[in-house]
């Protein structure tokens, strides 16, 4: 035997009173004639809504949806659907609703609740923000090594992400030990550019010493700790946040957020202020080690100078005839650079290359660098190769490229006559034309083991000789004014 089916009337209501919605039936022009109410939170009642014109019961912006809804659906005699928003109970609730043309003017609207749909959606769209707020924080750390930018772009990610009116960022320097103001934006004052706390001073101070967060919500009426100057009270913040810049362990600073209205932050809001805040450590710390790293290297380069001063020095010791030549023809020929007018950083190169001009000497046998008298043409074959052994020694050197110059074509000649190129004129690098005038001049006015020093005006007069032979005329011109007004 079947049970007998209940009423159909009952049993619809029956259904539809477990389903979260609202159905209302309508006339065209959206007067509410009946209605099916399940589980809804919906306001104005169902029962409020009946006999009046739906837009009208609604606020503005779901009015207007309705009026567009009600007029597409006239329109297409098809369904339309749409979402809404209404206030109720200080919270935002979301509906989506659902309009089918019945026949005979009258319109069925389904309502159903989608406010946990939107929140999720919403929640989404936030994530999505941050995620890439926090992506253009991680470009600017790995990209941008300078510490000022970064911590400024952090500042204004902060305002927006956070909505807050204005943030700061404390750094411990490390001599003192003070949290000093390193970036900010927001303030109508200049006051805080002059923050300087001791760990544990102020607010600031004490999340640097407990590595906790400090909020304080009602600025306003704390007189004490946090009133830094008289100005402060021209800022007119009421809320405030002092979150621990450390990582892993190592306290690098505080970030400071200012709002000039009460914040009323949910979990969301804090998860993201700590990673935002976890990102500034580490963007300062990788500055912080970003520095040192440049430090070692000015040091690597210190080092570098003097192992090839080492270099050219241990050259000398095996012909005491040049001693002290390296540093004279080093000197000189910065001089000169500078009357030309090259740069500070061309005449780093210069010198580099000056003090290893005759470094492929060390290659050269005894029998040959230290010989009494003229060489044979044998020994000559050899002795020329000094330029080339110094580029093939100096080459692998990375920090030594720019500096090769001299080394290769210190023997060149204005003429065209010098070796190992033969190059002529202006072929030759500017830097090598220079060197060569003080260069000859120096060994003519210096011992050495084939013949004895050559007195100062016999030189300068050999120099002027070979002005457009051996030397370019024009570095010669400058070089006899250099060394007339010595
Ligand atoms: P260095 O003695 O330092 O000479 C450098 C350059 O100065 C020479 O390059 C040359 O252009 C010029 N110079 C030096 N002494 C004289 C000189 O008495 N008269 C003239 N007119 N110019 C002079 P260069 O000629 O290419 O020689 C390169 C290097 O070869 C010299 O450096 C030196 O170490 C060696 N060398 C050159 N000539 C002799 C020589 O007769 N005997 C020996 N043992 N070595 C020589
Ligand atoms: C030197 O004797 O150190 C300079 C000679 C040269 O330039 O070859
Ligand atoms: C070159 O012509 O190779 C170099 C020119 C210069 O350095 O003055
Ligand atoms: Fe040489
Ligand atoms: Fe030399």
């Amino acid at each position: 035997m079947q049970q007998p089916l209940p009423d159909s009337d009952e049993l619809l209501q029956a259904v539809f009173q477990a389903q979260p919605g609202l159905l209302l039936v309508l006339s065209e022009d959206g007067t509410v004639l009946d209605y099916r109410a399940g589980q809804i939170l919906f306001s104005p009642s169902p029962a409020e809504l009946l006999r009046n014109r739906i837009q009208d019961s609604l606020p503005v912006e779901a009015h207007i949806k309705f009026d567009d809804a009600f007029s597409r659906v006239q329109h297409t005699g098809k369904d339309s659907v749409f979402d809404f928003s209404l206030f109720i109970k200080q919270q935002t609730h979301w509906y989506e609703a659902q309009l089918t043309p019945l026949g005979q003017g009258l319109i069925a609207a389904f309502l159903r609740d989608i406010t946990l749909r939107k929140e999720n959606e919403l929640a989404m769209r936030r994530q999505m923000d941050r995620l890439a707020a926090l992506r253009t924080i991680d470009m600017a750390i790995t990209s941008s090594l300078d510490l000022n930018l970064t911590l400024t772009m952090l500042i204004n990610q902060v305002k927006t992400q956070l909505n807050v009116d204005a943030a700061s960022i404390l750094l411990v320097e490390p001599q003192t030990q003070l949290l000093k103001y390193a970036a900010g934006s927001g303030f109508h004052t200049d006051v805080f550019m002059h923050t300087s706390l001791r760990m544990g001073e102020g607010y600031a101070g004490r999340a640097a010493l407990t590595r906790q967060t400090v909020r304080i919500a009602n600025l306003s009426n704390h007189q004490t700790d946090f009133l830094r100057s008289p100005h402060f009270a021209q800022e007119g913040f009421t809320d405030y946040f002092a979150v621990p810049l450390a990582v892993k362990g190592r306290i690098l600073g505080v970030l400071e957020i200012f709002h000039r209205a009460p914040l009323s932050p949910n979990a969301d809001w804090l998860d993201f202020m700590n990673m935002l805040s976890g990102q500034a450590a580490i963007a300062i710390e990788s500055a912080i080690i970003f520095n040192n790293y440049e430090r070692a290297n000015s040091a690597l380069i210190l080092a570098y100078d003097a192992t090839i001063e080492g270099w050219s020095r241990a050259l000398e010791l095996r012909d005491r005839e040049t001693q002290g030549h390296t540093q004279r023809v080093t000197e000189m020929t910065v001089h000169l650079a500078s009357a030309f007018g090259l740069t500070e950083q061309q005449i780093i190169h210069i010198r580099r290359g000056a003090i290893l001009h005759d470094i492929g000497k060390m290659a050269i046998p005894d029998s040959i660098l230290l010989k009494a008298g003229p060489l044979d043409a044998a020994e000559w074959e050899i002795m020329r190769q000094h330029t080339s052994i110094a580029v093939k020694l100096l080459r692998p050197i990375q920090y030594l490229a720019p500096a090769l110059e001299i080394p290769q074509y210190h023997h060149e000649k204005w003429d065209g006559t010098g070796y190992p190129f033969r190059l002529k004129g202006e072929h030759i690098p500017l830097a090598a034309r220079l060197f060569a005038v003080v260069d000859v001049y120096d060994a003519l006015t210096s011992d050495r083991t084939y013949r004895k020093a050559w007195p100062r005006a016999q030189a300068l007069e050999y120099i002027r000789t070979e002005a457009g032979r051996h030397f370019d005329p024009k570095v010669v011109e400058i070089f006899l004014k250099m060394l007339e007004g010595r």
